[in-house]
């Protein structure tokens, strides 16, 4: 048996689904363990978009196993549009997907409160994608959260509801009508269910893929907190939210040759300028479940250090780095200083970060088109010089490039 793990270690939308999408030719499951449907992971194939939220990537190679294990928060509404929408391009769901019973639901009232709770001049403002992921893992941690395993016992689920409700002290008019709508869920998505610890642990003779959601710096522990999602986006997630006890023999940690962040919190990096423009045309950044523009700036060496600490990873997948074609000048953030102090950690708290004044390093651009390449050494030579640059400063090799959309796009390192 082999694990590999694709992690995205910045703010999300690091083109994991991509890399797992090359990843997963050697792959017989791939399992997302953490988050919702705040997630979107587009995937190109033969000039056609799949956007994927809930549903793993590797759906779309016939024959994989894909799973949405333990960890993850399944709104079932949104997640029956999903398959059904996949279904009318003609992939099969049919012994090859498979939902944990332990997975908690998104009900519309976690939609809600998410709702309500951006709209609080009272509350700081995260900018979620409202999909009521946050509250959901709230309700999960209190103890009043509903199962997928719960959608089958009428007076239970009726009581499981009223629980809930009333912890929120929400009066509903409708309960009947709710736990009619669940149970019907549970008729529909019944024949998904696994206990997805059993599944991999008893094929150890295949290969798994971990498919992270979001980003390490939105991990709820680690990220920039409050502005995080409510999830372990980090490696450490994996036992946690799968059921999988064993070791990931190989962490893949994504980063996008420049920084992006949807939402509110601190972004060191972030560039206010033409620049910053020009990368988030170039690079079409916009969000893919909620349209909102990204914010652009550049790598930031500080940030990945810790990020590829905490996730000790074996090794990088570099993405967009065709984005930087024609620039003529490239930055790197290689340091922070603080209140005029150089320091040397990544800092926990969210004010502090909103304060650092980062220091860079310039290297020259390059001018070609590099979207045709599929060989690194035949990459100009100022656009290896800024891969290897960013090599250095991790210490880890970077063993894939993607240099566009599309599968072939990428560039595998040999060493
Ligand atoms: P993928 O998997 C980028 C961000 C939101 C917000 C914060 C909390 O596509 O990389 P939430 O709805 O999770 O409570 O929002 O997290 N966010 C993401 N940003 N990519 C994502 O997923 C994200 N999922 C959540 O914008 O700042
Ligand atoms: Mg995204």
């Amino acid at each position: 048996m082999s694990t590999t793990a694709v992690l995205g270690c910045v703010w999300g939308d690091e083109a994991k689904a991509k890399i797992v999408d090359v990843l997963a030719v050697d792959a017989d499951y791939v399992v997302r363990f953490q988050g919702g449907n705040n997630a979107g992971h587009t995937i190109w194939l033969k000039d056609e978009k799949y956007v994927f939220h809930l549903v793993p990537s590797g759906i779309l190679y016939p024959g994989k196993t894909c799973i949405l294990s333990s960890g993850t928060v399944i709104d079932p509404f949104e997640l029956i549009k999903e398959i059904d929408a996949l279904k009318e391009k003609g992939i099969s769901f049919r012994d090859r997907f498979f939902i944990d019973p332990r997975a908690h639901i998104v009900l519309p009232i976690h939609r809600e409160l998410d709702g309500k709770c951006e709209a609080d001049d009272n509350q700081t403002l995260i900018g979620t994608t409202k999909r009521g992921i946050g509250p959901c893992y709230a309700d999960a941690i209190a103890r009043v959260g509903i199962r997928f395993g719960d959608l089958f016992e009428k007076e239970n689920l009726t009581q499981r509801l009223k629980n809930l409700f009333s912890y929120h002290k929400y009066t509903v008019e409708n309960l009947d009508k709710q736990v009619t709508d669940l149970m019907e869920i549970g008729t529909r998505l019944g024949s998904y269910l696994k206990q997805i610890s059993y599944l991999l642990h008893k094929n150890n003779d295949k290969n798994i893929l971990f498919e992270g959601a979001q980003g390490s710096l939105l991990d709820v522990n680690f990220g920039t907190y409050p502005f995080v999602t409510s999830s372990h986006t980090v490696v450490g997630g994996i036992p946690i939210g799968s059921g999988f006890g064993g070791k990931v023999d190989r962490v893949v940690g994504v980063f996008k040759s420049y920084f992006t962040r949807v939402g509110e919190g601190p972004f060191p990096t972030e560039l206010f300028d033409e620049i910053g423009e020009r990368i988030r045309k170039q690079g079409n950044e916009f969000g893919s479940t909620t349209g909102r523009p990204r914010r652009c700036g550049w790598f930031d060496a500080v940030a990945a250090q810790f990020t590829a600490m905490i996730n000790n990873l074996d090794e990088i997948a570099l993405t967009l780095l065709d984005v930087f074609s024609g620039l003529e000048t490239l930055k790197i953030c290689i340091g922070y200083r603080l209140n005029g102090e150089k320091i040397s950690e990544f800092p926990y708290n969210s004010n502090d970060l909103t304060k650092v004044e980062p220091e860079y390093i310039e290297l020259p651009g390059w001018k070609d088109d590099i979207t045709g390449i599929r060989e690194f050494e035949k990459l100009p030579v100022n656009a290896k010089n800024y891969v290897t640059t960013i090599e250095e400063l991790l210490g880890i090799d970077i063993s894939i490039i993607s240099i566009g959309p599309d599968r072939e796009q990428t560039i595998f390192r040999k060493k």
